[in-house]
């Protein structure tokens, strides 16, 4: 499979179509500071309040994003911006667009990112993504992995748990990393989040109850190379795009080496960009070949539809492991923000605008709208 070129496809030009679009998006509040000026080490002084603050918007989407998006499929299409709040079921109702273009996060709730495709599915509109079950399984990291275990797709070995009692029912081996079981852009996820002993554990598992409301999942650490995988398509058409890898090598010392909330965002900024990622990663074509198999059963016993960015790390035995999925991939346009999707798509030689519009014809072509 994948034997087209991606390079030659001239996307929806030779198509004599044009969709009306709409891009559902919710946006992060420009009132307030993102991002604050932190140590790149958590100062774990800092309030609860101050903490939350730090990442309870991280997954959603500047006006940079959204207006990149959005440029994108004016190219060869008709787009209107409906945010993904309240009032958005009446406005997709009375737009009727032949279909959307999704990148709402949501609001609240293992569920959020459900929202709009479960309101597009009501007013039966097509819309590229997920459908409303998958995006929300893979947001419970610890549900997924249940499924991966069932179809043995490798995975951390894991526990799920729901109050600090229960950590004295694992028989995990440490070093153990915790993390909200239900986040992603790697909010909640802390250097600190690495763990040695139950002490450790016990301190990060009473902040996330704190300050996340919800369970924490535990999972045996993986010491091996970390890589990142984008797909686009469906079935038998679905591309993989060149394989990133995260290389921890040039992380300060006192840095565990994980794609942490700190290297993400805070060590990694647009005026300081963090050149840790290969892509494509230098590997074996049998390690490629692992990894993609492997990426390509996950993607199929999620049922993930259009695209999708899979995380996968090595295991002390060299096996690609899946860490988790990400159905509604982050895609920052700048390059210097090196998001990973767009980083793959640009190796691949295709273009910001040509990676949406080759999601979108994806989507339409599932639906017969082409
Ligand atoms: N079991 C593990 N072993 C080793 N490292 C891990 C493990 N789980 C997570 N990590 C590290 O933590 C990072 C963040 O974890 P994860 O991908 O689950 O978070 P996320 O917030 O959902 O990420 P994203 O931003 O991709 O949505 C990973 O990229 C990896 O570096
Ligand atoms: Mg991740």
């Amino acid at each position: 499979m994948h034997k087209k070129n991606i390079r030659s496809i001239k996307i929806f030009s030779s198509l004599n179509v044009r969709l009306n679009t709409a891009l559902t998006f919710n946006v992060k509040p420009e009132s307030e500071a993102f991002i604050e000026p932190l140590s790149p080490l958590r100062n774990t002084s800092q309030t609860e309040t101050q903490q939350k603050k730090i990442d309870t918007f991280a997954e959603w989407d500047t006006w940079d994003t959204i207006n990149a998006v959005k440029d994108a499929l004016s190219l060869y299409h008709s787009v209107t911006l409906i945010e993904a709040d309240e009032k958005a079921f009446d406005k997709l109702r009375e737009l009727k667009p032949d279909i959307v273009f999704n990148v709402a996060e949501g609001f609240y709730g293992v569920s959020r990112e459900a929202q709009i495709p479960a309101m597009l599915e009501m007013l039966n509109i097509p819309y590229t993504g997920s459908d409303p079950l998958t995006l929300s399984l893979c947001l419970d990291k610890g549900r997924t992995k249940e499924i991966l275990s069932y179809y043995n797709i490798p995975t951390p070995s894991f526990d799920v748990i729901n109050n600090i009692d229960e950590i004295k029912n694992t028989t995990l081996r440490f070093p153990l990393i915790i993390k909200p079981n239900a986040e992603g852009s790697s909010k909640g996820i802390f250097s600190s989040s690495f763990v040695n002993n139950t002490e450790e554990l016990t301190r990060e598992a009473e902040r996330i109850f704190n300050e996340y409301q919800q369970s924490a999942l535990i999972e045996e650490f993986l010491p091996g190379r970390e890589f990142t995988v984008a797909l686009i398509g469906n079935g038998d058409d679905t591309e993989i795009l060149p394989i990133v890898e995260i290389i921890y090598n040039d992380f300060p010392e006192n840095f565990i080496p994980i794609y942490s909330y700190e290297a993400k965002w805070i060590l990694d900024s647009k005026e300081n960009p963090l050149d840790v990622f290969a892509c494509p990663a230098a590997i074996s074509s049998d390690l490629e070949n692992q990894i993609k198999q492997t990426c390509l059963r996950t993607y199929s016993v999620l049922r993930c539809r259009d695209w999708s960015r899979i995380d996968i790390r090595l295991d002390a035995n060299g096996v690609p492991n899946v860490i988790e999925v990400n159905p509604l991939p982050g895609i920052l346009p700048d390059p210097k923000d090196n998001s990973c999707f767009p980083k793959a798509a640009r190796t691949a030689g295709l273009s910001y605008p040509d990676m949406l519009n080759k999601v979108l014809l994806s989507a339409a072509k599932r639906y017969s709208l082409i």
